[in-house]
């Protein structure tokens, strides 16, 4: 009996982890843009419960009147949550790759009634905004699947004010998500430094300004 309670509670669990190790181990090596039908399945309400979307806003230093800036938004939930936070005096953009992602962020911002979001289809590589605009960059669960973080992490120095906050965000189960010592390592490679780091083990975000 207790053989097979053991065995009930350990199978899911060895499940995931061989699930997450073997998605790892692939998108270690094959890097792509996660596909469209997943935006609904990462916003899960076990997910929200552990990273909620108001919550990230406030970590990431958003505060009202900002001019900020979500790379990859996803469905939007953490761009809509953000961009309640800048209220009516502020704005937020989004940019995706992914032109089928825009459309959930404004379909989804419509339906959530928040008028002050602008999202574009645009590349993390080449963004179409002038340098030195954003008061808050952020990044949820995105950076990791970039093949080429330095390239995007310039680009994020280039757009951001002088004295602007890089905030990024991990969630470990996330397939893509970077360790928080090679996180730093990399962005402050691209010219930033570490202003803080909340969290714990499972979910982190790491606040950066560009390096005097
Ligand atoms: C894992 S999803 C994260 C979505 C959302 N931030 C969240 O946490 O729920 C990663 C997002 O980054 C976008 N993305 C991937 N590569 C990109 C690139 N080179 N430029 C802009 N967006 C990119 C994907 O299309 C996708 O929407």
């Amino acid at each position: 009996m207790l053989k097979r309670i053991v065995l009930i509670i350990l199978t899911p669990i060895i499940f995931v982890i061989s699930w997450l190790l073997l998605a790892r181990i692939v998108r270690h090596f094959y890097k792509f843009p996660m596909p469209e039908f997943m935006a609904d399945f990462i916003t899960n309400p076990g997910r929200l419960k552990m990273q909620p979307p108001g919550e990230t806003a406030v970590r990431h230093g958003i505060q009202p009147g900002m001019t900020v800036l979500d790379i990859g938004p996803g469905n939007g939930t953490y761009t809509i949550a953000a961009a309640r936070q800048v209220g009516p005096e502020g704005k937020l953009f989004a940019i995706d790759i992914e032109p089928r992602m825009i459309e959930r962020v404004q379909k989804n911002a419509a339906a959530a009634g928040v008028g002050n979001i602008e999202a574009r289809v645009a590349d993390v590589y080449d963004m179409p905004f002038d340098d030195r605009t954003f008061d808050v960059i952020t990044m949820i669960a995105v950076l990791g699947e970039i093949p080429e973080p330095d390239r995007a992490l310039a680009e994020c120095h280039r757009v951001l004010q002088l004295d602007g906050t890089l905030a990024i965000s991990e969630i470990m189960v996330d397939p893509d998500s970077k360790r928080p010592s090679t996180l730093r390592r990399e962005v402050e490679a691209a010219g930033f430094q570490m202003k803080e780091k909340v969290g714990n083990w499972l979910i982190y975000s790491m606040l950066f300004g560009k390096k005097r």
